[in-house]
């Protein structure tokens, strides 16, 4: 089995001195122009990890949809915590070892070891051509697995599901129907779900699920960002 990388990919400065990659075909960026360091930690670490944890989800197992960069993954093995993360992460199209090499997101990481770490076992286990890509970020065991939601079998349910896709402009199937039921089914009941943006097509799609959804301020530079929790039966 072969492992699929992006092409056509180039780095972008964000508002708040950290870069971002910019899908050239499509003019997506994989963050918030206003900041993506900026945006991931309000959006997935604030009101997603430390939510959950607040709600005494431990061991705590987030699935997020669209690894990138790595960005969200070092954020949430950086978050102080003595329990162990179980990270799995999606990614139909890996970004090549040279360019998560040279985000420049270790300046913004307590523990700075861990973007090498990051890169390091990435470059073995894409070697290795390995599916999925088995990387430990300190307490945070990471699998990397290199397909879609779409296509994505587990047996597990998830506490806390970082849902970071491309935006509906590009990616409008993300966003509606068939897609956010495949994910909310991999969503444990009280499980938390978050992601940056707010949709009425998506807003809709929660509460027929039976999601309770709260409508958030959003990263700076965005009005509003969406969190829903799945009821406890
Ligand atoms: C907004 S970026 C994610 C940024 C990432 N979380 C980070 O920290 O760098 C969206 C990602 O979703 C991936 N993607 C595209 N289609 C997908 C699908 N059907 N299922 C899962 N991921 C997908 C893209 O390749 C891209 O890497």
């Amino acid at each position: 089995m072969k492992l699929k990388f992006v092409e056509n990919i180039a780095f972008y400065e964000t508002g708040d001195g950290s870069n971002t990659l910019i899908n050239k075909t499509t003019n997506e960026t994989y963050h918030s122009k206003h900041g993506a360091v900026q945006e991931s930690q309000h959006v997935f670490i604030v009101n997603g990890l430390e939510f959950a944890l607040r709600e005494g989800h431990r061991p705590l197992k987030i699935l997020e949809v669209g690894f990138g960069t790595g960005l969200n993954a070092m954020l949430t093995a950086d978050y102080h915590c003595i329990d162990p993360f179980i990270y799995d992460t999606l990614e139909p199209f890996l970004v090549p070892l040279e360019m998560l090499q040279n985000t420049n997101y270790t300046r913004y990481l307590k523990q700075k070891h861990l973007k090498d770490y990051l890169v390091e076992q990435y470059k073995k286990q894409s070697e290795l051509d390995l599916n999925p890509m088995l990387v430990y970020l300190g307490n945070c065991e990471v699998r990397i697995f290199n397909t879609t939601l779409e296509d994505y079998e587990s047996s597990y349910k998830y506490d806390l599901i970082f849902y970071d896709a491309f935006s509906r402009h590009s990616q409008q199937e993300m966003w509606e129907g068939e897609t956010i039921k495949k994910v909310i089914s991999l969503l444990a009941e009280g499980g938390v779900f978050v992601t940056y943006s707010v949709t009425g097509d998506l807003k809709r799609a929660m509460k027929e699920l039976g999601l309770k959804v709260e409508r958030m301020a959003g990263a700076p530079g965005k009005r509003e960002m969406l969190r829903a929790t799945k009821p406890k039966l």
